[in-house]
């Protein structure tokens, strides 16, 4: 922790901190070869990487991305800002990916990309299935890895299996950098016009605001614990809401198009980002270690927990669980200060934005609100302990009814 204290600090001097090209490359190189992947290329947040790929493949007004509706807004947003329409399809309800027996139909002669996101980790159910349908249409598939850094499955990164493979580092994502995206692709083709269109379009992040995340990264760094969590989301949020940090969402950033959307990474995210992959294989570990323990003792108190996947490994960002009384839950959780997510509260994640805006229609997906009323997660992060874990776990017992 104090190693990434000091290299920020380091940032915070730097007469161009959001500039540092070199620093940026090596950390795409890096990051590509951390997955497995040919060609990386990084952006302010994972939205934006999306945003630009789709760019790149050349979706525009009136296109089809097809996607699972149980997502963030910042996806059906990022297709939006091209004049293209998101199409939602219903999620399976063991790990909350889309729902491969529905793509088929979702499919239509305006259909130009596919979404598949690997939900907390899990990777999306029947990947086989899906991609020699995409093949067998000609659709690009893209996936949405943002939960999912570590998750491999017959041996390969999720990421490599599509055209391309998306990647968050916001703060609640495998490793944060504060906000930052990374897009891999094995088709130097495609990566090129990503590059060309990023050298063209996309908008440098003031040093201002490059400081301002350094200065947010080390605050994160210092102060965020499992019993402070509360609180310090709350902050965040106010914070952001005057506009005095930058938060992972601004107000409008998902409704209104601004220039400043196609925003390219700067040094600051980078530098962290590479001291961060450098200690990503003991972070991975640790999650699992703690993961195991949760699904362990929520298996002895028969809780339902969803069955091993066959030959993947798992990375589960958070450890999803079914409950019958999620609000309650997450409120009792709040005031006695225990870490428990609350992914998705909605079938477009958001707190801020009514689904319809998206052309989400209530009742299109009812596994997604489903899951939206039931799901809740459990954090299994660097500062979740195992004595943390068993905390959270005596809460539950206590607090939860099954779902
Ligand atoms: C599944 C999923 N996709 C995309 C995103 C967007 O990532 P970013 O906030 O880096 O733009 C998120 C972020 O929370 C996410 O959870």
């Amino acid at each position: 922790m104090l190693s990434k204290t000091r290299i920020l600090v380091r940032h915070l001097f730097l007469p161009n901190p959001g500039g540092g090209r070199e620093t940026i490359e090596a950390y795409e190189r890096a990051f590509a070869e951390r997955v497995g992947s040919a060609c990386c290329a990084g952006f302010w947040k994972g939205r934006v990487a999306f945003f630009a790929v789709l760019k790149a493949l050349g979706i525009g007004p009136g296109d089809e991305v097809v996607m699972p509706g149980y997502t963030c807004v910042a996806v059906p947003a990022a297709v939006r800002f091209l004049g293209a329409v998101p199409v939602f399809v219903d999620i399976e309800p063991v790990y909350c990916t889309l729902d491969p027996d529905l793509l088929a139909a979702a499919i239509t002669p305006g259909t130009r990309a596919v979404v598949i996101q690997h939900t907390y980790g899990y990777p999306s159910a029947g990947l086989d299935r899906v991609m020699e349908l995409c093949r067998s249409r000609g659709l690009p598939v893209i996936e949405d890895c943002c939960h999912a850094l570590g998750t491999r499955l017959g041996g390969r990164h999720v990421g490599t299996f599509g055209a391309a493979g998306f990647f968050s580092t916001q703060w609640s994502k495998p490793y944060t950098t504060g906000l930052g995206g990374l897009l891999v692709c094995g088709d130097r083709d495609l990566h090129d016009r990503v590059c060309r269109l990023r050298d063209a379009e996309a908008v440098s992040p003031s040093g201002r605001s490059a400081a301002q995340l350094a200065l947010q990264n080390i605050l994160h760094a210092l102060l965020v614990y499992p019993w402070t969590t509360a609180i310090a989301r709350e902050a965040y949020r106010g914070l952001t809401r005057r506009g005095i940090i930058t938060g992972s969402t601004g107000k409008v950033e998902n409704l209104r198009w601004s220039p400043e959307y196609f925003k390219r990474m700067c040094a600051v995210q980078a530098a962290a980002g590479l001291h961060e992959l450098g200690r990503i294989a003991e972070a991975l570990e640790h999650r699992r270690r703690v993961t195991e323990y949760y699904l362990s003792a929520l298996t002895e108190a028969c809780w339902r927990i969803p069955l091993p996947v066959h030959d993947a490994e798992v990375a589960l960002l958070r450890v999803p669980v079914r409950v019958g009384n999620k609000d309650e839950v997450l409120r009792i959780a709040d005031t006695r200060r225990v870490e428990i997510g609350d992914w998705f509260i909605r079938p477009l994640h958001s707190r801020l934005t009514a689904q319809e805006v998206f052309g989400y229609v209530p009742g299109q997906c009812p596994q997604a609100e489903k899951a939206a009323r039931e799901v809740i997660n459990l954090p299994n992060h660097s500062r979740v302990s195992l004595g943390c874990a068993k905390r959270i776990v005596a809460f539950l017992r206590e607090t939860c009814r099954p779902a």
